[in-house]
Formats: C-alpha cells, sequence, structure tokens
C-alpha cells in the first residue's frame, strides 16, 4: 500500500530546512504532496508562481517521490481530496510547539481522519526559518547555505544584490 503525505506550508521560499524534512519524510512515506497554501497571518515576498518555482528547484532529485502543488483552502479538505494518509510539518524548537499543536488540534477537529505526523528538524538547520534567513538576507548577511540554489538567487534579485549566479 502507498503512504502519502501532504507536507504544506507557506514556502516563502523553501529553505534547506524544509528539504530535510521532505526527504527524511521520504523514509516514512512513499510520496509526498508539498502544497502551497494560504497563511493568512504571514505577507508573502514572494507570489506563488514564484515559490512553486523555487520549491522545484530544491526538490530537484525527487522527481516521482514528490509533487508540488499548491492550493486555496483548508488544509483537511486538500488533504481528503488527495486521499492523504498524513499531514507531515517539521518540528524546531519548542516556540513552534503551540503553534504546531493548535493547528495540529484544530485540523483533527475539521476532520478526524487527517492525522498529523511531525519530524524534528536536524541541528543543523534548527535556527532557521524562512523569515529569519530572509531578515538577514535583507541587511546583506550570508544565507547562501540555508537555501537552495534558486531561492538563494531570487531572494539575492528581490532585495538588489547582485546574481550570484551571473
Ligand atoms: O509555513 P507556514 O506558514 O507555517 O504554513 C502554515 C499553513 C499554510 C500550512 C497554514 O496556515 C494552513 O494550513 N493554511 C490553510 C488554511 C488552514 O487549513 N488553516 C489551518 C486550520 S484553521
Amino acid at each position: 500500500m502507498q503512504r502519502t503525505a501532504i507536507c504544506p506550508g507557506s514556502f516563502d521560499p523553501v529553505t534547506m530546512g524544509h528539504v530535510d524534512i521532505i526527504e527524511r519524510g521520504l523514509k516514512i512515506f512513499d510520496r509526498i504532496i508539498v502544497t502551497i497554501l494560504t497563511n493568512p497571518v504571514k505577507n508573502y515576498l514572494f507570489n506563488l508562481e514564484e515559490r512553486m518555482e523555487m520549491l522545484a528547484d530544491g526538490l530537484k532529485g525527487f522527481e516521482g517521490q514528490v509533487e508540488i502543488d499548491h492550493y486555496d483552502g483548508l488544509l483537511v479538505d486538500y488533504a481528503a481530496k488527495r486521499k492523504a494518509d498524513a499531514i507531515l510539518r517539521g518540528m524546531r524548537a519548542v516556540s513552534d510547539f503551540e503553534y504546531e499543536f493548535q493547528m495540529a488540534l484544530m485540523n483533527r477537529k475539521l476532520n478526524r481522519e487527517v492525522q498529523t505526523v511531525f519530524l524534528m528538524t536536524s541541528l543543523r538547520w534548527i535556527y532557521t526559518s524562512s523569515s529569519i534567513i530572509k531578515e538577514a538576507a535583507k541587511f546583506g548577511g550570508d544565507v547562501e547555505n540555508m537555501l537552495p540554489s534558486l531561492a538563494h538567487q531570487r531572494l539575492m534579485e528581490k532585495f538588489g544584490f547582485p546574481n550570484p549566479a551571473s
């Protein structure tokens, strides 16, 4: 039996922390659908098309096991529509716990069939997030090894720094 998980998020942009969770998730699930959904409390730096493109670049090499998609609506509705076995989320530190716990419980309340599975983020990426990486990059911090190459390139362009690839 094929096991499928949805890995939902804003991916604004995808980070090496996300890639790590997806890579490790593939040791548990046969297939992961990485889905961009809307987090209403966030203002996005990148539009949907840019985020999809950066995800595709960051997840090169997992083709066949990973699908990239987007959905405008409730995560549990999407999970049901795609007949997913679970929602996969990464958990970094205690600071993530309350939000993740609340979201998992709300999702369970909305649809009792949907299970949420958490993987602990690898120590290497424990301090990173899209938000903190964007903040560091905005003020000229070196964030190159925290991002897949296209995400780094696009972030540099967004903040008006010379394109390292050109
Ligand atoms: O990467 P993020 O911003 O932490 O991801 C949060 C996200 C997008 C997964 C979450 O906000 C979400 O599921 N949005 C869709 C609407 C929804 O189902 N919200 C949760 C129950 S109210």
